[in-house]
């Protein structure tokens, strides 16, 4: 909560009329940086404990500035801290504070350094901090799929291309196919954390500070890997929000199109899978109804995130260098994109643990579609018909069966042979769908058994 009581503003100086009330709230940050407090104070430390090690402070003001500091982070943590529009920033109304509370020696937190390098230091600790949970969740997600995988190695299923019934493929396959785009995102989003590891602080406003800052002291200090090499650059710098939110967009992307599929499967008609009742709601009107709301709203939130990117895109296209106060307008999407993405990969890695399979519907839909035909086809090759030949042969089998409404596999021994005299008795292996699943046996195929050797490498590379 904020309250506008009138307060010294700390850049007043110049100022000789006070700030008009509307525009004091539409400047003003602090109802949504305030967020970030932890890491203001953290990097306020840094500063102040490299202040006093280059003997711009003295030890004695260094420490009562870090212990002001301590007790107004202890403040706003129970909940006692009065965050005030008129001191527009978590930056400013945690400096006023600590000079209410160790008086003169807080004013001198600020030396060689701005709110510039200061915030663009928080965003990145704020940032480093949220990919560790959100890289955490997607591990656990990937851990409830391997297991999931595991159960359902054997399971047989119809794979589709444009939705259509292409070639049987088992669960555990399919498993393992959201399993590596969730290795792809989180190797994404180390690859975003390693990039932002720089520290902006000693930027200052724009230009660097005339003080004998120490910049590789405050990265250190601050677990940063290094200091960033321009000023300019450092303080308008907003790539690494854009790199995070482009990666979280793609990583929705995948938890939307993962939705679809639990709420296509979930559906009476195809009836693949149950949800759990916990993961579902009901209808108000309808009784019978039983809603898979939490893949759609995953579904429907992919798109708030993609709009975060644009915006965020946008937000820095036209921007002179090097601070903007447009900057600040990075919070309020990164904050929703951090929020909503958290709360995606939860509510996924939760529900799919109690994901059960309805293995007979599987099979039967597995029986519709002639998904065994490529096998077929394959079979001809084998005893040296050309492919497209094979192709000819099988698409009119195929049309008797669609004829006659029955499978491949229906058809017997002389009426198979009517389309081509080298089938043999042994064609029945391969239209059957355990047979076609296994004979795809190589990495990457759908056999069980590379199914399991995909598992056991993916439980490897989560160790
Ligand atoms: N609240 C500001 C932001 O989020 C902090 C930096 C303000 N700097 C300035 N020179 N006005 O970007």
């Amino acid at each position: 909560m904020s309250d506008q009581t009138p307060v010294e503003k700390p850049w007043s100086g110049r100022f000789n009329e006070p700030t008009d009330a509307f525009v004091e709230a539409f400047t003003a940050s602090v109802d949504f940086d305030q967020r970030l407090y932890r890491y203001d104070i953290e990097g306020s430390i840094a500063h102040a404990t490299m202040l006093a090690k280059q003997e711009i402070l003295t030890e004695a003001e260094t420490e009562s500035i870090i212990q002001g500091l301590i007790k107004i982070r202890q403040r706003i943590e129970q909940g006692q801290f009065n965050w005030s529009v008129a001191l527009e920033d978590v930056h400013m109304n945690i400096e006023s504070a600590l000079t209410a509370e160790i008086g003169d020696a807080g004013k001198k937190l600020h030396t060689g350094r701005s709110r510039n390098d200061q915030v663009a230091t928080d965003v990145r600790l704020y940032l480093r901090d949220e990919i560790v949970i959100i890289s955490d969740e997607i591990l656990r997600l990937q851990q409830a799929l391997l297991n999931l995988a595991e159960r359902e190695a054997d399971t047989i299923m119809p794979g589709f291309t444009h939705l259509q019934t292409a070639q049987p493929i088992t669960f555990g396959h399919h498993m393992m196919a959201w399993f590596e785009m969730l290795a792809r995102d989180r190797d994404r989003l180390a690859d975003c954390a390693r990039r932002l590891n720089v520290s902006p602080l000693g930027a200052a406003a724009l230009a660097g500070t005339t003080f004998p800052i120490d910049r590789h002291y405050t990265a250190e200090l601050l677990g940063f890997d290094r200091p960033s090499e321009n000023s300019l650059d450092s303080v308008s710098d907003r790539d690494f929000v854009i790199e995070f939110s482009a990666a979280a967009s793609i990583l929705m992307m995948h938890l939307s199109r993962f939705s679809e599929e639990l709420i296509i499967w979930s559906s009476a008609q195809f009836s693949f899978i149950t949800l759990s009742d916990s993961f579902c709601t009901g209808s108000s009107i309808m009784p019978q109804k039983k809603n898979p709301d939490v893949p759609e709203l995953v579904r429907g939130k992919t798109g708030r995130i993609f709009g975060h990117l644009m915006g965020l895109l946008t937000l820095m296209k036209g921007q002179p260098l090097a601070y903007n106060k447009d900057n600040q307008e990075d919070k309020e999407p990164l904050f929703d994109t951090v929020d909503n993405l958290k709360g995606s990969l939860k509510v996924f890695a939760d529900m799919m643990p109690v994901v059960s399979c309805n293995h007979q519907k599987m099979r039967q839909a597995t029986m519709q579609g002639f998904a065994t035909a490529t096998d077929l086809a394959d079979y001809l090759v084998r005893r040296g018909i050309a492919f497209r030949d094979a192709h000819e042969v099988v698409g009119k089998a195929v049309a008797l069966c669609v004829e006659r409404a029955c499978d491949l596999s229906d058809l017997t021994l002389d009426e198979l042979q009517k389309f081509s005299s080298t089938i043999g008795d042994d064609v029945f292996d391969v239209l059957t769908l355990e047979g076609s699943v296994a004979a795809r046996n190589h990495i990457g195929g759908t056999a069980p058994d590379q199914v399991r050797q995909a598992i056991a490498r993916g439980r490897a590379s989560l160790a």
